[in-house]
């Protein structure tokens, strides 16, 4: 149970990934100043987050079963909590999707929003009324740079980070009024299970109803300098545990919080021009013209911000 200072810390998906290390760090601060419920869908899967925590499990680390898709599963344990408080919500749980639309079902795309989009608005459902009477409360949703700039063939995933990113850019500006803060976590690639589970499914689909060119551009131009990017600009999931750590401890965090530098001049396209083209055109030349010129970007880029960009993003050192 939460000591009488300790914030209570709930976070979605901590199976693996991003919200297996956050609930770890926040669970192993030194002051021991959080409560951390970890949940995730299946607790079979939870001796890997189990062995992270060592000795802080049953002290400053609890377990409890949540299915974001479900208002029977959120509904039970927030109801578990005591007084159903809760300080910090960290939305994480989240699936991914990749590939030409035309071989994804329409069951597939509705189960990424499901998850990601009404699965974080469940979420906020829940935990919001109860801060909204104590005046109080951070509400943190791992969305991704995607939520702000859309990648080619991830055009499901990215519009359900849109959604996400639309939906909290209304809310906050109504929270504030009642002292809750809504920020939004942006990585771009973290090496997790996400970027596993992307290869798999690619390497075992058929891509029905997708033309032989499409299929050429996924699997030879576009799959190839993903793995390349990821590679070369991927962050760990502890390097984002650090980044939420600190913006939960910020005393006035920032809305957005890009976790990597590389991706500021990719936005500073967008932000530059307000018609798309300039992001739009930049793109497309990337890929389909120069991919070796976009190894030497990336390289560039990582070049160019090894330092001096990282005041725009909430850097996890
Ligand atoms: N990895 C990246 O490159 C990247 C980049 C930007 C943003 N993100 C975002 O970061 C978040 C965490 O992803 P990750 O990279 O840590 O990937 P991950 O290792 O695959 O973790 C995703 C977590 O979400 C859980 N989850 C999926 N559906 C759920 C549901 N219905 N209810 C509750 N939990 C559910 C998974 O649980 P199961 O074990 O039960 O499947 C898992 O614990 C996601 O929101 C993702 O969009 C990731």
């Amino acid at each position: 149970m939460a000591g009488s200072t300790q914030k209570v810390v709930l976070i979605t998906g901590c199976s693996s990934g991003i919200g297996l290390q956050t609930a770890v760090m926040l669970a192993k601060d030194k002051k021991k100043r959080y409560h951390v419920i970890a949940t995730m869908r299946d607790l079979k899967r939870k001796d890997k987050l189990l062995e992270a925590a060592g000795d802080a499990y049953g002290k400053t680390l609890a377990l409890q079963t949540l299915d974001v898709c479900s208002d029977e599963s959120v509904r039970q344990c927030i109801n578990s909590l005591k007084d159903q408080h809760i300080d910090v919500l960290i939305n994480n749980a989240g699936i991914g999707l990749v590939g030409p639309v035309e071989c994804i079902s329409m069951e597939e795309m509705k189960k990424v929003f499901e998850t990601n989009f009404f699965g974080m608005v469940r979420m906020i459902k829940h935990v919001m009324p109860d801060m909204k009477r104590r005046r109080g409360g951070h509400i943190i949703v791992v969305s991704s740079v995607m939520g702000l700039q859309a990648v080619v063939f991830n055009d499901v995933y990215a519009a359900s980070k849109f959604a996400m990113e639309g939906f909290c850019e209304s809310l906050a500006v109504q929270l504030r009024k009642f002292n809750v803060t809504l920020s939004m976590i942006e990585p771009g690639p973290v090496h997790t299970g996400f970027e596993v589970k992307m290869v798999e499914d690619v390497s075992q689909k058929e891509f029905p109803g997708t033309d032989h060119d499409t299929v050429h551009y996924f699997k030879n131009v576009y799959l190839p300098s993903s793995i390349d990017i990821f590679e070369t600009l991927g962050q760990t999931p502890g390097d984002i545990a650090r980044c939420i750590k600190k913006v939960m401890e910020k005393r006035h965090p920032h809305f957005h919080n890009l976790t990597n530098p590389m991706y500021t001049p990719i936005l500073a396209l967008k932000y530059a021009d307000d018609t798309g083209d300039l992001s739009l055109h930049a793109f497309y030349h990337m890929l389909f013209d120069f991919g070796t010129l976009m190894r030497i970007t990336t390289s560039m880029m990582k070049c160019l911000t090894c330092g001096c960009l990282r005041s725009r993003t909430i850097s996890p050192d």
